[in-house]
């Protein structure tokens, strides 16, 4: 009889366990929350982030984004090298068909983060070829926040003027 009622109170506590974990369970899936881009330095995104898993909150047919980025590619000097609308100066255009290490966001946040050197050492490579070649400085430390490299992105993105399969770098792989 004694025996009986600890079983029972065995089972009882175990099933307690189970629906904690269970709970616990159901919380780790939930959707973490958004992320503040205004209040993440670049280099600590990266840094947080599987590679591969960047993409840009915003897109690139967002007038107000696009404008607001257009103006940071002025105020962070991007444009001294890029041009004044990124098409190309001294240093390859952005608004061109060709993507230098790939043109998905991911790729291109990092490259801008950390520049061409560290990209490289990283094991980048370029597959696409400017006719000119150079250094891509690091601006992990001179952009604000995450936000403003999102925006200028999403600028350099509604530029793109090739063949609109490549928009996003080379197309998913046929089937
Ligand atoms: C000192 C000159 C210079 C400045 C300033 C500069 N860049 Fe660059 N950028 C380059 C060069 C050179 C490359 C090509 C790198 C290579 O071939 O490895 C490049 C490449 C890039 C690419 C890849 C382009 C492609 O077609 O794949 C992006 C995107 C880019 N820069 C964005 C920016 C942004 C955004 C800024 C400002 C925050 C900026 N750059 C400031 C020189 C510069």
């Amino acid at each position: 009889m004694r025996r009986g009622i600890l079983v029972v109170g065995m089972v009882s506590i175990f099933a307690g366990a189970t629906a904690l974990c269970t709970l616990r369970l159901v919380w780790a899936d939930a959707a973490p929350p958004p992320i503040d881009y205004t209040k993440m330095a670049p280099a600590d995104l990266i840094k947080n982030t599987p590679k591969g898993k960047l993409v840009n909150p915003y897109k690139d047919t967002q007038a107000d984004v696009v404008a607001e980025g257009g103006k940071f590619l002025q105020t962070y000097s991007c444009s001294g090298c890029h041009g004044g609308g990124g098409g190309g100066g001294m240093c390859p255009p952005l608004t061109n068909d060709i993507w230098i290490y790939g043109g998905d966001d991911d790729t291109l946040f990092r490259l801008v983060v950390l520049g061409s050197d560290e990209f490289q050492k990283l094991g980048y490579t370029r597959i696409g070829r400017e006719n000119v070649v150079g250094p891509m400085p690091p601006f992990g430390t001179i952009i604000k926040n995450a936000d403003d490299l999102w925006k200028i992105l999403a600028f350099v993105r509604s530029k793109y003027s090739g063949d609109p399969a490549y928009k996003f770098g080379a197309p998913p792989e046929a089937p």
